[in-house]
């Protein structure tokens, strides 16, 4: 008997330990596109080149000739080559990047605020 009472002091002691301050500390949102941050190379960018483009601008591979694995070939093909209309066209129209079909309209317009933001790299 006694053994139960202090269980269920102690398991109430534990409930109240757990407040809302704990449950509102996990469910705070710290997203990587929050708007009021702007977006860079490193941290947004380069994982979307990567899944997207790579496979064909590196070297031995199709678009080799214009390159986009690293910050500056990136800036350079946003700044000279078109980058932004090439993502920003509809399927089927000649010229999309990539190839085989639009990407997200996230991470077009991800990469569309990274120009406006100035293309930084971090
Ligand atoms: C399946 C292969 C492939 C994928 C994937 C691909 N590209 Fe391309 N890309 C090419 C080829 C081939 C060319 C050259 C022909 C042309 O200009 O359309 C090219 C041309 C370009 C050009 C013009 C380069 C210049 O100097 O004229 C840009 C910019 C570009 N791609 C950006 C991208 C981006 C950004 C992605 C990813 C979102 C991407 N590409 C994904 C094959 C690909």
């Amino acid at each position: 008997m006694k053994k139960t009472i202090l269980l269920t002091i102690l398991l109430a002691a534990l409930a109240s330990c757990n407040d809302s301050d704990t449950v509102q500390d996990i469910e705070t949102p710290t997203t990587p596109t929050n708007p009021t941050t702007s977006i860079t190379y490193s941290k947004n960018v380069k994982s979307i080149i990567d899944a997207n483009c790579i496979s064909c601008h590196s070297s031995g591979r199709s678009a080799a000739f214009r390159p986009l694995t690293t910050f500056a070939e990136v800036k350079a093909a946003v700044e000279n080559s078109g980058l932004l209309n090439r993502i920003q066209l509809q399927n089927g129209q000649q010229g999309l990047m990539p190839q085989g079909g639009r990407m997200s309209q996230a991470n077009i317009d991800l990469i569309v605020k990274w120009n406006t933001d100035g293309l930084k790299e971090n």
